[in-house]
């Protein structure tokens, strides 16, 4: 049996369900009614509406500065796409950090005005509160740890994270911590694919990797990666399944010169 064959929709069960029948996981970005719709047809089980709309949307250098009101806009044009995939909506970066009163009201905004499924928020032990107040309102949660972008400036860089021991210790605690308060399901982001594994086997609840190798129960990619259509950014946990930039380029090309040789429009494309 194949769990994710047999439902007509993925709840957050279903994706238990797959890790304990171990059927990996599959989850996407996406930002559009557009690509949500393509995304989700195709049989996605998780779309991310990501605070990577911030980057590959709105073209600004990090993820801080996408509001919450612009991540609501994105998520209503995702759900109103959506058949099968779970939704989840990244609370954007100062929405639920300092107040978790303050992290209850975002995600209800989120979860009244998008109708999506699940918000995501980063860290572990320092947004603990945070989580314990939207999961008492039945808000289910995803977790990210790892690379965490919203910090990126206490980072200062973005290479791959818990190389050492005790920061590989405290990840492995706040897995278990966001497993013990009740998230439905973890992104684990760019540390080595030994820990994420162990992660993965040490919780029931499915582990998503993004740069944490294949030990995981499920992958990550962001869309406009994955399709080539951003080729700035090339780490090296990245698949491009496609090279949307130089076929986009090409489209653009031919349309212009049809328009100038006057071969567009012709005799059927006119009323
Ligand atoms: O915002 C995003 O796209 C993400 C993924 C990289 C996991 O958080």
């Amino acid at each position: 049996m194949s769990v994710h064959k047999e439902v007509k929709i993925i709840t957050t069960h279903i994706l238990n369900e797959m890790k304990f029948h171990g059927e990996k996981i599959a989850m996407l970005t996406a930002y559009d009614y557009s690509m949500a719709r393509l995304v989700d047809a195709a049989g996605i089980d998780i779309i991310l509406v990501g605070d990577s709309a911030s980057n590959v949307m709105a073209g600004f250098e990090t993820t801080l500065p996408i509001t919450l009101d612009n991540m609501i806009y994105h998520g209503a044009s995702v759900v109103r796409a959506v058949h099968r995939a779970l939704v989840v909506v990244d609370l954007p970066f100062g929405t639920y950090q300092g107040n978790s009163k303050e992290a209850l009201n975002s995600s209800i905004r989120i979860m009244k005005e998008t109708g999506a499924h699940a918000v995501k928020l980063e860290g572990g032990s320092e947004v603990k509160e945070s989580i314990i107040r939207i999961l008492s309102a039945g808000i289910p949660v995803m977790g990210h740890l790892g690379l965490t972008p919203q910090s990126i400036h206490k980072f200062g860089t973005y290479v791959v994270r818990a190389k050492q021991e005790e920061e590989a210790r405290r990840l492995k605690e706040d897995a278990k911590l966001l497993e013990e308060l009740g998230c439905f399901a973890m992104v684990i982001e760019k540390v080595p694919a030994k820990l994420a594994e162990e992660v993965a086997q040490m919780v029931k609840i499915p582990v998503i990797g993004i740069g944490a190798g294949g030990g995981v129960d499920g992958q990550v990619l962001v869309l406009h990666d994955m399709l080539g259509i951003n080729q700035e950014f090339s780490p090296r946990f990245l698949r491009r399944y496609h090279n949307l930039a130089a076929e986009i380029d090409g489209a653009v090309k031919a349309y212009i010169s049809d328009v100038r040789s006057h071969d567009f429009p012709n005799e059927k494309e006119q009323y």
